[in-house]
């Protein structure tokens, strides 16, 4: 089985999610970002295709990968800052299955939640008034404040079962 890790991250969350999957695969397995895909993506039994979430949706880099990936098995994960059993995490990574070009149905879907940069945080608070869906509120401090701490131990821990039994399917 020859197996593939791709990954965009702008701050590393993703980056780490993706190095624990290709831990749990066989020694030598690639672990690559979006700007070093290779060009024989294609002769890969099963891609790893990781992304951060960005509106809803994989962001931009990894919008442009997933949309050539032509490989019949998938596996999808991604890191956002909601809770992982949120509906919103659920909906993006569907957003993002949507673009692969074939109609493959991914073999898999990982998410976990992933520490939200404070710039952006900030930049948000800003743009948005208090009590606005993205603005300043008692909720959206606890929302942030738990994602500060993931991915963790236990998320990559998940991650790499999360392969072992994407891998034991194929
Ligand atoms: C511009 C921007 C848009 C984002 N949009 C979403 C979003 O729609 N939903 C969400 O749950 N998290 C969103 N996030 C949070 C990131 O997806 C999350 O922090 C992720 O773990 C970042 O991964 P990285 O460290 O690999 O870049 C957004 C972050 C940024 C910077």
């Amino acid at each position: 089985m020859k197996a593939i890790v791709v990954y965009s991250s702008r701050t590393g969350n993703t980056k780490l999610v993706a190095e624990a999957m290709a831990s749990a695969l066989p020694a030598g397995t690639p672990c690559v970002s979006v700007k070093e895909v290779p060009a024989d993506l294609a002769s890969y039994d099963v891609v790893f295709m990781g992304f951060w979430a960005d509106q809803g949706n994989a962001d931009k880099a990894a919008q442009a990968v997933l949309k050539e990936i032509t490989n019949e098995k998938v596996a999808l994960f991604c890191t956002l800052g909601v809770p992982p059993v949120s509906p919103h995490a659920q909906e993006t990574v569907e957003a993002a299955a949507k673009l692969l070009p074939n109609g493959q149905t991914p073999v898999g879907y990982f998410k976990c939640q992933g520490k939200v940069d404070p710039k952006i945080i900030e930049m948000m608070y800003k743009m948005f008034p208090e009590g606005h869906a993205h603005g300043k509120s008692p909720e959206r401090d606890a929302r942030h404040a738990q994602a500060a701490s993931h991915p963790d131990e236990n998320d990559l821990a998940n991650a790499k079962a999360f392969v072992e039994e994407v891998v034991a399917k194929l």
